[in-house]
């Protein structure tokens, strides 16, 4: 360890040896892309400064670990990897005082927990041939999946195929783009996938747009924020639906982009 690593070590200890109601310590190592191992080492180094802490003060001021959330999503295929329990197994592994009842554990899912629990589901609203390639044109785009449009290589998002009655689309697969919305002609849920070919009224589906997705919306082109819907089993062999966010109005989009201002330079007048 470097010795300036050692001195804010050293000051972290005496910060919590004069401040008694400090009784918690916190780690969250990353979002998306940090290997499990390298998880489980940052909850190893707040698990050993908690100790050294304590035995410092002399008692168990530390009570509490957060070990943060991070565990990635396997946004590929259907498969949940990695699970809770691998990432719990090998904390138990690699730090077992954590488990043993000393320490209260807080941790702050995100990703893991709710990525796979929803769903972006966009009207074809109609279809064009660019550059030799089928493109179907979808109201959902760059507004709702920014991180897609503008990073497809970090941020992927598999595509469902519906048909206008809601159905799996079937066919033969054709190799296709999902443009969204905005004007410009990177707009693209996805490129290049190979799906039944979907057509004007069909549905295209943005699978595992949970969690980030709900507070993602881009404001460009003045396009609003769709509603969301959420479900659960009405208990009768269907399904209920609740309104868990209403859509933004057009009155709302004029309001943040400064409706209230709107002649506050054209009567300006200079002092
Ligand atoms: C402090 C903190 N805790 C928890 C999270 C949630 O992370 P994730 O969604 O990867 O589980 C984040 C997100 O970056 C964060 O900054």
């Amino acid at each position: 360890m470097w010795p300036c690593a050692t001195r804010a070590r050293a000051r972290v200890v005496e910060a919590f040896a004069r401040r008694p109601w400090l009784t918690r310590l916190h780690t969250h190592t990353g979002s998306q892309g940090v290997p499990l191992p390298l998880l489980a080492q940052g909850v190893a180094e707040v698990y050993a400064l908690a100790e050294e802490i304590n035995a410092a003060v002399g008692r168990r001021q530390v009570d509490t670990i957060d070990i943060g959330g991070g565990l990635p999503v396997n946004f590929a295929s259907e498969e949940t990897a990695p699970t809770f329990a691998r990432y719990a197994r090998l904390l138990a592994a690699r730090v077992p005082g954590l488990f043993d009842g000393r320490y209260g554990l807080v941790t702050e899912f995100g990703r893991s927990l709710l990525a796979r629990h929803g769903v972006v589901v966009a009207r074809v609203e109609y279809t064009k041939t660019a550059g030799g390639r089928r493109i179907a044109v979808t109201h959902a785009g760059v507004q709702v999946a920014v991180r897609t449009v503008y990073a497809p290589g970090a941020w992927p998002l598999r595509i469902a195929a519906y048909d206008a009655g809601g159905r799996p689309k079937a066919g033969p697969r054709t190799v296709q783009d999902i443009a969204g919305p905005a004007c410009f002609s990177g707009d693209l849920l996805a490129e290049g996938r190979a799906l039944p070919p979907l057509e004007q009224g069909d549905y295209a589906a943005a699978l595992d747009t949970g969690a980030y997705g709900f507070a993602h919306h881009y404001a460009y082109n003045s396009l609003v924020r769709p509603g969301i819907h959420g479900y659960a089993p009405d208990g009768y062999g269907g399904m209920a639906f609740a309104t868990v966010r209403r859509a933004q109005t057009v009155a709302e989009v004029v309001a943040d982009s400064g409706g209230a201002h709107a002649s506050a330079l054209t009567t300006l007048r200079a002092p």
